[in-house]
């Protein structure tokens, strides 16, 4: 009986491109989600953007558009390379939904009602400079467990601690390097302590065995609740009954699943209540197993899918899923990913460069189904995809079809003898190969269709039918046959890898839609079409020149950075100091090298002056920029562009200010006009800083030399 599955790949946020590191999530999911379609199953593979939160808004401002449409242009920007990479969604959405909306209204009404949630008044970071409590992910400092530094707000990437933000040693402002004070609010918690219970038996069965195990360490205490509130301004959907206090991203987040997978229903003439029991309002349907719901997620975000999600659903009487597949993070050649480098690679540099399936077949020779972090090795990368994918498997369709079509009218012969043992071999690989798809074991694939690689390769070169042809047409023509029908085995076996390669391969043998059936039949008495090419050798400058293309150097990521999930964890290269650089973007690199010592004549050169801001604005399409007109006193009015945004989302702020400027800079022509000095910015090493000012907080003077 075919099986009713719902997959889900997390939600990318709206605030970034898709990278290398994301696609190892979304193309294992696709692999396994292509597998069962093809073994006849109903499979959903459901996903969409994840939209709201402080950093969609606060780039919004930064670029001057409203948040609906920095969303809707990542959404096709998202889903263009998705679409490119073969990652075939049944559903891509938006949590910036009515469905999700609606969901989430409905959940959390049903968990206030299940008294899972409380009102406490807390007390929060607030950013006096920025002037807004600061989300978990703004605010660093020292962990208030093992004293590791740099840590984010809700949890300690060193010893995998969480607490409040307000529990940080020394904490600072992320977005311009100020020390938040603290202010009360009020918050919603959703509590988990009820659930202690019912989580702690429902986590074995759910995940992996060292997923469930580090995180049942924790329920060795109650468990604490949840702020799943957040104070206006925020982009999401207001609390019913809570005016002015907005769901956390991370609640809407994972309702989005169900939200998308309803939109789907909806445009497909499909009930709800069917896909996810109870979704729909329907009361007791916790239990039902009439269908199986399984997340793919990265290690970063275990907390969020494995307490916080099943704890949310079951409070409101909903089913959670039937297991979350957790993996780890992508690594290339060895490292962490690395703007600098140019290992930092989004999908659309990838894509310029190289064919999508070149990556989709060695990240299947990588991937085990564990949490351990995969390595994307790029000589690896070459030389397994030119000697296996293109060397093994290719070559036998690409000199048999086109010897056939030569020589032989194109037309395929009966298997023989030898043939049939060697497709027996080739069949008895179904098993193994059916397996390591199911259980996310991919690196298996490559291994067992290599097996029969090697078996058509030998007997390819024993039968050498490009010197038998000239003597024995039909025996041609059998070995021919055979060799092609091995061929046709291993492109079903790699359809869910290589989707677009597998449909060429069986128009090719004049078929349509390959599926797990499709094994046990054979081609023989029929014409084969003409070759198109299906895959091509890729050459180590084609790597380089990707790597140049996604190289940053330090001094152009000047923008504040909000990682991606999947490198995130792994991206706490430093932040380096600069002068009118504003905040330095991530960078492996780490250390800001000092420019060349000058002299004290030097020095004096530089005329310093002091400058009041009468306005400071956002300059349109630059990312970077921003535009002050400065009352410089005697010397008149100036204009000056400053590549400080990232640490300004409030540049009107600053108005008001006395900044100091070096005067006697030259004017400097930008394509956005004349700029008449430079402003000095300045900050620690591995903060954001901000523009140098001549009077301290305290209102005394401060020495300018
Ligand atoms: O970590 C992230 O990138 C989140 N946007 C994932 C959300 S997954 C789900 F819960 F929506
Ligand atoms: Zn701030």
């Amino acid at each position: 009986m075919s099986r009713r599955i719902v997959v889900t790949s997390a939600l990318p946020y709206a605030n970034g491109d898709i990278h290398l590191g994301h696609l190892v999530e979304y193309l294992q999911t696709d692999f396994w989600v292509r597998f069962q379609k093809m073994r006849g199953n109903e499979c959903v593979y459901i996903c969409a953007d994840d939209t709201h939160g402080t950093p969609v808004m606060i780039r919004a401002k930064g670029e001057g558009i409203s948040p609906e449409e920095l969303i809707a242009r990542s959404h096709a920007a998202h889903l263009k390379d998705f679409t490119d990479f073969e990652v075939a969604f049944d559903n891509y959405y938006t949590t910036n939904s009515p469905e999700n909306r609606e969901l989430s209204e409905r959940i959390f009404l049903a968990a206030e009602k299940a008294g899972c949630i409380t009102a406490k008044t807390s007390p929060q970071l607030y950013c006096e400079h920025c002037r807004m409590f600061l989300p978990d992910r703004y605010v660093k400092g020292i962990c208030p467990k093992c004293g590791a530094e740099g840590q984010y707000g809700d949890s300690c990437d060193h010893c995998g601690q969480t607490y409040a933000a307000d529990e940080l040693g020394s904490p600072k402002c992320t977005t311009c390097g100020a020390a938040p004070v603290v202010k009360d609010s009020e918050h919603l918690y959703f509590e988990l302590e009820p659930q202690h219970a019912y989580l702690e038996k429902w986590l074995p069965g759910h995940t992996t065995e060292d997923v469930s195990n580090k995180l049942l360490e924790w329920f060795a205490e109650p468990l604490r609740g949840w702020c799943i509130s957040r104070d206006a301004p925020y982009f999401g959907f207001e609390i019913p009954g809570h005016p002015g206090k907005f769901f956390y991203v991370w609640v809407d987040a994972p309702i989005g699943y169900i939200a998308s997978l309803s939109d789907w229903c909806k445009r497909n003439g499909k009930k709800l209540g069917d896909y996810w029991p109870g979704a729909d309002g329907s009361e007791g349907r916790e239990d039902d197993q009439s269908t199986e719901i399984y997340h793919f997620i990265g290690k970063d975000i275990i907390r969020f899918h494995c307490l916080f999600w099943p704890g949310m659903l079951h409070s409101a009487g909903l089913r959670g899923p039937d297991k979350v597949f957790v993996h780890g993070f992508l690594t290339v050649n060895g490292e962490k990913m690395s703007k600098s480098k140019g290992t930092f690679v989004n999908a659309r540099t990838y894509l310029d460069h190289l064919p999508a399936q070149a990556l989709r077949y060695y990240y299947a020779c990588k991937l085990t189904g564990t949490t351990d972090d995969m390595d994307l090795n790029l000589q690896d990368f070459v030389s397994r995809v030119n000697a296996d994918m293109v060397g093994k498997v290719t070559n036998l369709a690409s000199r048999g079809a086109q010897m056939l079509n030569k020589n032989l009218e194109g037309r395929l012969g009966r298997i023989d003898e030898e043939g049939a043992k060697l497709m027996a071999f080739a069949r008895e690989r179904a098993e193994a190969i059916a397996k390591a798809y199911e259980d996310r074991h991919f690196s298996l694939v490559p291994v067992e269709v290599c097996k029969i690689a090697d078996a058509a390769n030998a007997y390819f070169d024993e039968k050498a039918p490009w010197k038998l042809v000239k003597t024995d047409a039909e025996a041609t023509r059998t070995v021919l046959t055979n060799i092609l029908n091995l061929f046709r085995l291993m492109a079903i076996y790699l359809k869910p890898v290589l989707p677009a390669y597998a449909a060429k391969a069986a128009a090719l043998f004049g078929e349509k839609e390959w599926t797990w059936e499709s094994l046990s039949t054979s081609v023989e008495d029929s014409k084969i079409g003409a070759y198109e090419y299906l895959a091509t050798r890729i050459d180590a400058k084609q790597v380089d020149a990707m790597t140049s293309a996604a190289a940053v150097k330090p001094a152009e990521t000047g923008e504040v950075s909000h990682e991606s999930r999947a490198s995130k964890n792994k991206a706490k290269a430093e932040r380096s100091s600069a002068i009118n650089s504003g905040c330095q973007g991530e960078d492996a690199g780490g250390q800001a090298a000092l420019k060349a010592e000058i002299s004290f004549a030097d020095f004096e050169k530089i005329d310093l002056r002091v400058g009041k801001v009468v306005s400071c604005e956002t300059v349109p399409k630059s990312s970077k920029l921003l535009k002050f007109e400065l009352d410089c006193g005697s010397l008149g009015k100036r204009t000056i562009f400053s590549g400080i945004r990232g640490a300004y989302p409030d540049p009107a702020a600053l108005v008001g200010r006395e900044v100091v400027f070096v005067a006697n800079l030259a004017p400097r022509k930008m394509s956005v006009g004349v700029s008449e000095g430079m402003i000095l910015y300045a900050g620690e090493p591995g903060k954001c800083g901000g523009v140098v000012s001549p009077l301290d907080e305290a209102g005394a003077g401060t020495a300018v030399t």
